[in-house]
């Protein structure tokens, strides 16, 4: 990692905090979640930067990877979960919030208790810690407040154009004597009421390139070519798709998804159905091991 990387992922760290800042600021209860997409979309767009995913808007006991269809009335509620990333030139930034919509605010403390987690273990980074000692940091936060980590669910390492990468950082203590190496990480504990595992559910109108192939159909050639341009195998929404291409957008996606040429992601749904709270910063580590969390 160069000067002017780092200059690059502090830049896109920056612009991260501040759509993460409006984000918090405009949502309210009652709003539809297809309005703040668009709204938090607008905002990227004004940044000058771009989606590194659609934004994930996850309800209750979705833990991530739901974004809204286009003519869909799901108002947001409850405790609501705001993942954004964003990229610039393929420098990723990947940053996340929990919103509690609730009248009585009853989602206050496991709220409180991912932020702590992740604070915690953002401290903790600059003793070099092993992935176990980093997850353990997470894991006793956790359970000292009475709630559960998901375990099934864990940070992760960035590179260039991919959002993850190869390493993960887990949420619990998982007795991996790896430390962390020079690169861009996300650390994004996940916090529940429940067990503390997800399973994947329906579709989350989440999809991504696997591979660019030939395709018959001229619906689903177009949109793999706009896709290539603008997203290259960074994930994207089925409402962006149906915003461009109209109504055979759906069969279209159907049609690359059988042929494996791209994949949809599922909605990741807490098992016992209790509602999960998040928090995500990314980091990064230089040559020389000074950690700067470029989204704080
Ligand atoms: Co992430």
């Amino acid at each position: 990692m160069d000067k002017q990387d780092i200059e690059k992922y502090k830049h896109i760290g920056k612009i991260s905090k501040e759509i993460r800042e409006y984000a918090k600021k405009i949502i309210k209860p009652g709003m539809l979640l297809v309005d703040i997409a668009q709204i938090i979309e607008d905002k990227i767009k004004e940044s000058g930067v771009e989606c590194a995913f659609p934004v994930n808007l996850s309800i209750d006991d979705i833990a991530a990877h739901y974004h809204p269809v286009p003519d869909e009335k799901t108002i947001a509620s409850g405790l609501l979960k705001v993942d954004i990333g964003i990229h610039k030139d393929g420098y990723i930034a990947d940053n996340a919030i929990s919103i509690d919509l609730t009248e009585k605010k009853e989602h206050k403390k496991i709220i409180e208790t991912a932020e702590n987690a992740l604070e915690n273990a953002l401290q903790l980074l600059k003793k070099n810690p092993t992935l176990h000692d980093l997850g353990l940091t997470i894991q006793k936060t956790i359970e000292s407040n009475k709630f559960s980590p998901v375990i099934n669910l864990s940070g992760h390492s960035i590179e260039k154009y991919k959002v993850h990468a190869g390493t993960t950082i887990p949420n619990y203590g998982n007795n991996s004597k790896q430390t962390i190496k020079s690169g861009v990480y996300a650390i994004e504990p996940f916090v529940t009421y429940g067990e503390g595992k997800i399973y994947e559910g329906n579709n989350g109108n989440i999809y991504s390139v696997i591979e660019f192939k030939s395709t018959r159909s001229p619906t689903a050639r177009k949109i793999l070519e706009y896709v290539e341009k603008k997203y290259k195998t960074m994930p994207f929404s089925y409402r962006e798709i149906f915003q461009q291409f109209g109504p055979l957008s759906r069969l279209a996606l159907k049609e690359l998804e059988n042929q494996h040429i791209i994949r949809s992601y599922a909605q990741l749904i807490e098992a016992s159905h209790k509602p999960v709270a998040q928090a995500e910063h990314t980091f990064l580590k230089t040559d020389d091991g000074e950690i700067i969390v470029i989204t704080k």
